[in-house]
């Protein structure tokens, strides 16, 4: 006989809540793991968590209309002949075609050149249309070595070894047959239509002494001229950034969990890597203990969305930040003008993430030729570029009002922390305190 208590509502498991049960039911009727693009979905300690203490009476703030605040940076001042000269902090990072259509790509480069910054190549080679619109270019050099070639390397301003993504540090990219069209296979050296995963280390080496070798091998053929960076996934970021500037790195790139992917699996983008919040004052750490904070340049990526989170990873001790979700929307990726068609793929606008199918309504990660001409380059270069003002824009009105006349010289000392986690995290006092976890005393 069963028994049923009138007096409970029924109530449902915290533990096994609806998504979970709804991706234990898909998992069941499939037998694949979920892969999807985008960064990670739950929520993380993140920017937000951390407030600026703007000047008063024991700091100066700067006069908005009158006094400047510069906004500029050169990374690659280590080593490289031709480090690059950026008007802007915030740089476009790496996103390969193939995962993004050519027009994409295009409006990419367009974009970033009107805002006076660079823009990145991706796993699978640099393409013309990306190369003749970016005045500066940064060619990534990757596991898998698709479209990888010497003449490409020449062709670049700086050179992006591609360590890991934060996303999936310790993962390989991926590309489904949808998206591998007769140029994307061309490009790649890859059979038409037949999924790929890519490696996720290096062939030819097995740890930091191969690292050195190759970095020194890059600047023999490119005539010591290029600025290398390192790129790596936030997991380590003490030990990575000490070891890729111990190998050589002119900039290292700091990507941490919340970074954008094209295609990786659900379980991965939500389970593996470091909030960037975490990441940042470990490797600034690592490049103060080893001399080199300034003179080794750090861009940070995973999450920046506005000139406030630009701010805050410099006040960090960031030199630049990178963006890819964000340049995406600001081309027109997720716009709620294809509700309709986002509806019949089984999503909504602000949710499609499956960006791995190819069948993206606004022509952005996708290879379909109908629908990539939907993306005008010129028109979405010019909404980049409008973001990017805004972005910069909104960084200095935030330095100046620290008393800044450089981003580069927000501090920590700007900043206080909103919550525990985010003061433990990013080694800043909680709000009205001086203290942070792990500091000691208060
Ligand atoms: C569509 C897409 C494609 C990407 N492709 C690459 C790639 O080819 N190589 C790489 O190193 N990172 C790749 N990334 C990661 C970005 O370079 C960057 O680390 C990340 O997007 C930064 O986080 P954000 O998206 O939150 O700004 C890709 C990201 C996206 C969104």
């Amino acid at each position: 006989m069963s028994y049923h208590n009138p007096y409970t509502p029924p109530r449902k498991s915290a533990t096994f809540d609806d998504a979970t049960l709804a991706e234990i039911r898909r998992a069941a009727a499939t037998g694949i793991y979920d892969i999807r693009g985008a960064g990670t979905k739950r929520k993380l300690p993140h920017f937000d968590d951390l407030l600026f203490l703007g000047a008063s009476i024991s700091r100066y703030p700067l006069e908005g209309y009158r006094e400047k605040c510069d906004t500029s940076v050169v990374l690659g001042t280590r080593f490289a002949k031709k480090p690059i000269r950026l008007k802007t902090p915030i740089t476009i990072a790496g996103m390969s075609f193939g995962a993004l259509s050519g027009n994409a790509k295009e409006a990419l480069g367009r974009g970033a050149t009107i805002a006076g910054t660079s823009t990145t190549t991706g796993d699978g080679g640099m393409t013309d249309e990306e190369r003749g619109h970016s005045e500066m270019l940064v060619y990534q050099y990757l596991p898998s070595r698709y479209g990888m070639n010497p003449r490409d390397l020449r062709r670049a301003d700086a050179i992006e070894i591609v360590i890991g993504q934060g996303a999936k540090p310790g993962g390989g990219g991926m590309l489904l047959g949808q998206k591998i069209s007769d140029r994307v296979a061309q490009m790649r050296n890859l059979p038409k239509g037949i999924d790929q995963r890519s490696a996720c280390r290096h062939p030819d080496w097995t740890g930091p002494d191969d690292l050195e070798i190759k970095i020194l091998e890059l600047r023999e053929i490119t005539d010591w001229e290029k600025p290398i960076y390192v790129k790596v996934g936030g997991s380590r970021p003490y030990y990575d950034t000490a070891l890729a500037v111990k190998a050589g790195a002119d900039v290292v790139v700091l990507d941490g969990m919340q970074g954008g992917t094209a295609a990786t699996q659900d379980v991965f983008i939500e389970n593996v890597g470091m909030p960037i919040l975490a990441c940042i004052r470990p490797a600034v750490q690592a490049l103060q203990d080893l001399g080199l904070h300034r003179s080794v340049q750090l861009i940070v990526s995973g999450g920046i969305r506005s000139g406030a989170d630009v701010a805050k990873a410099l006040a960090l001790g960031a030199d630049a930040v990178a963006i890819g979700t964000a340049a995406l929307v600001a081309l027109g990726d997720n716009d709620p003008k294809w509700e309709e068609e986002y509806q019949k793929l089984g999503t909504t606008a602000g949710a499609y993430d499956d960006w791995h199918e190819g069948k993206d309504p606004a022509g952005i990660t996708t290879q379909d030729p109908e629908l990539a001409a939907r993306l005008d380059p010129v028109a979405a270069g010019r909404r980049l570029a409008n973001y990017l003002k805004v972005m910069t824009l909104e960084a200095q009105t935030i330095a100046r009002a620290c008393g800044k006349n450089h981003l580069h010289n927000l501090e920590p000392e700007d900043l206080c922390a909103l919550t525990m986690e985010a003061a433990a995290m990013a080694q800043i006092p909680l709000a009205g305190t001086s203290w942070y976890p792990g500091k000691g005393g208060f």
